[in-house]
């Protein structure tokens, strides 16, 4: 890797440069034809005009600009695909439009991922998502998109992985390891005696101090890990018959935590095992929440996404700031909690939900590939139609990724 530590003489004279390329860079966009397989710059340590340099460069800050030749990288064939996010092949309305809005942080343009680059900066190495279905999405999405650099795509499930694929012309291995609530939790039915009248069916029982074996052995397996927890955090998936017990060191936490309180030391503890157990040079990266969009009512009170265009700017304090208590109101708050748990930590946090609030319109809805789907579990206004919004997730991930590999010299 080239070393990047600049005299204080010459870098005025980058910057100069720097900013010249951009100047030129951006005059002669638009006499490029954009198409996903050439219109990349390649992602070279040679372009210091691209190297996102926080804070300068945010690139969770921006807009969503209209932009006709913007284009997927795939389309429904890809063998990655989940059923009900596959929106080209359940004819979902609107994916045109809905892939045709590119992702302008303010400020400085990026560019997409260039496969073939990426994959080859990541010769050698493995990248694994830990989380929930979000980080599932998150990571079709990315093995869709580098499929293009290589067509010999397998399909990769070891080491807990949920699922996974390996790319054998740069030996790189892309994987997610389900485990919703990050730490390990198990059912509990109700031992008690019938006269127990608090109408529990049985508890589930959170250790707060022991990750998911699903990922509990991985941590010096991958060399960029991206975690999630978040979206099972609530009373739909854990209702009062069936409540989160907290424990630690093999007893209840008392007074018994509710969720929100739990939450925060299951943060704090996993925090603390991957600052412990996962090696400085891994990248560790963590994904704030991926904002839901149910309008009209919650998922199951028939809340719907039927929006053909994102939201405005003005729009989203008041689908999503805590205090005008709408429905989708959890992200901002769980981020809270988030950031201030990674407060401290070497873990990167990818903010990726401000950009996400725009996209009501970029949900499967009620196009689930599925008879009586919707009648069943309602619009899935939560996971994102893919193509789609997390590709541009994968942009910035990608980007993250190689600014931090150009900036240091310990990853080899
Ligand atoms: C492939 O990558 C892994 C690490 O991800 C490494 O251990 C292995 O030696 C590599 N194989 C080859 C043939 O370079
Ligand atoms: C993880 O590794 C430890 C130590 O080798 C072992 O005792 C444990 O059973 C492993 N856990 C899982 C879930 O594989
Ligand atoms: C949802 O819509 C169906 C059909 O229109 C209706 O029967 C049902 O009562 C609605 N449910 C709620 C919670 O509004």
């Amino acid at each position: 890797m080239r070393n990047l530590k600049l005299s204080a003489s010459v870098f005025p004279g980058i910057i100069f440069f720097s900013c010249l390329l951009l100047y030129l860079y951006s005059t002669l966009l638009p006499f490029y034809t954009h198409s996903p397989t050439e219109s990349h710059i390649s992602l070279t340590p040679s372009t210091p005009a691209f190297s996102p340099s926080p804070p300068q460069c945010n690139l969770f800050h921006g807009n969503w600009v209209e932009d006709p030749s913007h284009e997927p990288f795939y389309d429904e064939t890809c063998p990655f695909h989940r059923n009900a996010w596959n929106c080209l092949r359940n004819k979902r309305d609107n994916m045109g439009p809905i892939n045709s809005w590119r992702w302008v942080p303010s400020g400085c343009d990026f560019p997409r991922i260039d496969p073939v680059g990426f994959l080859g900066l990541m010769r050698n190495r493995r990248i694994g998502f830990v989380g929930d279905s979000l980080n599932e999405n998150f990571l079709t999405s990315f093995l869709c998109i580098l499929r293009v650099a290589d067509a010999g795509a397998k399909r990769w499930k070891r080491k807990g992985a949920w699922r996974g694929a390996y790319f054998p012309k740069f030996n790189v291995t892309v994987a997610y390891h389900r485990a919703v609530l990050l730490a390990k939790y198990e059912w509990q039915p109700k031992q008690s005696a019938p006269s127990d009248q608090d109408g529990r069916e049985g508890i589930y029982r959170v250790n707060v101090d022991t990750p998911a074996d699903d990922w509990v052995n991985i941590t010096d397996f991958y060399d960029v890990l991206i975690f999630n927890t978040g979206h099972w955090w609530g009373p739909d998936k854990f209702p009062k018959e069936k409540p989160l017990v907290f424990y630690e060191a093999g007893k209840p936490i008392l007074p018994l935590l509710g969720m929100h309180d739990g939450f925060k030391v299951v943060l704090k503890n996993m925090v603390s095992y991957i600052q412990k157990k996962v090696p400085s040079k891994t990248l560790k990266f963590w994904r704030l929440q991926s904002p839901r969009h149910f309008y009209g009512g919650d998922w199951n009170q028939n809340g719907s996404c039927l929006f053909d265009k994102p939201l405005e700017e003005s729009q989203l304090d008041l689908w999503f700031d805590p205090s005008n208590n709408g429905v989708n109101k959890e992200a901002r708050q769980l981020n809270l909690l988030i950031e201030e748990a990674l407060q401290g930590t070497d873990i990167q946090v990818l903010d990726l939900t401000h950009l996400s609030e725009f996209r009501a319109d970029a949900h499967p809805s009620i196009w689930l590939g599925k008879k009586d789907a919707v009648a069943e579990w309602g619009q899935d206004c939560m996971h994102w139609c893919l193509p789609g919004v997390p590709d541009t997730w994968v942009d910035i991930l990608s980007e993250e990724i190689r600014y931090r590999l150009d900036s240091r010299q310990d990853f080899d």
